[in-house]
């Protein structure tokens, strides 16, 4: 349960400007342990043609691309796409930056991508279909409770995080690094398990960003520290490259370069760039 940080030597971090796919061609072939990619929610047309160039507009993917399941990856494409156009859209743009993820993480590397409760399932099965289905690891619920609720469903208070390995067999994952929980019903376990607190599960109970405090950076889309630090101990160690080319505020980076991970952190938006640059001074800005 202890937010204690060992004492580790901060990891470098280095920020580009540009478009992730572009960014991403630079990068050597599985140079990332960790990769977390949080990407604007099912807006993959506005945010998609905001920032496309001529390079990611000829990125649908590489032709002919079959994906893990050959033909049946083709066949779901074409269903899912009839299914719900807004599908094709946001696939249009998500799935050759996926394509570059997979490339870009190592043998014993993990990939984490963070989605809301309208597309987790549609990129759950076409992720299947691309990685493997042997390949995915978990599907994490962030539960939160905050802000107005409707009456008229159920309010909706979580994200999902969607895990996947390069190899089931090699990649690396340590729960013993990870800051423990307190149990719910402490009184069902003994003290000593009490006061060590318990493994957190797939579902994480974490608040959203505070209003205010130190890890307010007034980026809209901000992820608290808290969700990437857990993510950052179990799939990396000290020294590892952890990459983010949705970065935003830069919070894969500040908390991997505090856990002593080098990071490589991309966003398209100067502003993004300019918050991430206050955030972490120590780091080399490449635009
Ligand atoms: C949901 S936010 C990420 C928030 C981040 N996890 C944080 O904690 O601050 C998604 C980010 O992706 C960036 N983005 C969208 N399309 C992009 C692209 N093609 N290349 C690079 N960045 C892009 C947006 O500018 C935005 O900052």
């Amino acid at each position: 349960m202890s937010e204690a940080v060992e004492p580790v030597e901060r990891g470098a971090v280095e920020i580009h400007l540009g478009d992730n796919l572009v960014v991403a061609a630079g990068l050597a072939d599985g140079s990332f342990t960790l990769i977390y990619l949080d990407p604007p929610f099912n807006t993959g047309r506005v945010q998609g043609k905001a920032v496309e160039t001529a390079q990611s507009r000829t990125a649908d993917g590489p032709p002919g691309r079959r994906g893990f399941h050959g033909r049946e990856y083709e066949r779901l494409r074409g269903d899912l796409r009839t299914y719900d156009d807004r599908f094709d859209d946001y696939w249009g743009f998500l799935e050759p930056r996926l394509v570059e993820a997979w490339r870009l993480l190592a043998d014993d590397g993990t990939l984490y991508v963070h989605l809301d409760y309208r597309e987790a399932h549609y990129a759950k099965v076409l992720m299947d279909a691309l990685f493997g289905r042997e390949r995915f690891l978990n599907e994490l619920i962030w539960a939160y409770d905050y802000g107005a609720k409707t009456r008229r469903r159920w309010p909706t208070k979580h994200d999902t995080i969607l895990v996947y390995v390069k190899d089931p067999d090699r990649y690396w994952f340590d729960s013993d690094a990870v800051d423990r929980e307190p149990y719910m019903a402490p009184g069902l376990v003994t003290a000593e398990k009490a006061a060590r607190g318990k493994l957190p599960t797939d579902v994480w109970w974490h608040t959203i960003v505070p209003t205010t405090g130190r890890e307010k950076t007034g980026y809209p889309t901000q992820k608290p520290e808290g969700i990437l630090r857990r993510i950052v101990q179990a799939s990396s160690r000290p020294g590892d490259r952890v990459l983010d080319f949705f970065a935003g505020s830069g919070t894969t980076g500040a908390v991997a370069s505090a856990l002593g991970r080098d990071a490589v952190l991309v966003d398209a938006n100067p502003e993004a760039v300019e918050v991430m640059r206050r955030r972490m001074p120590h780091a080399e800005v490449i635009d």
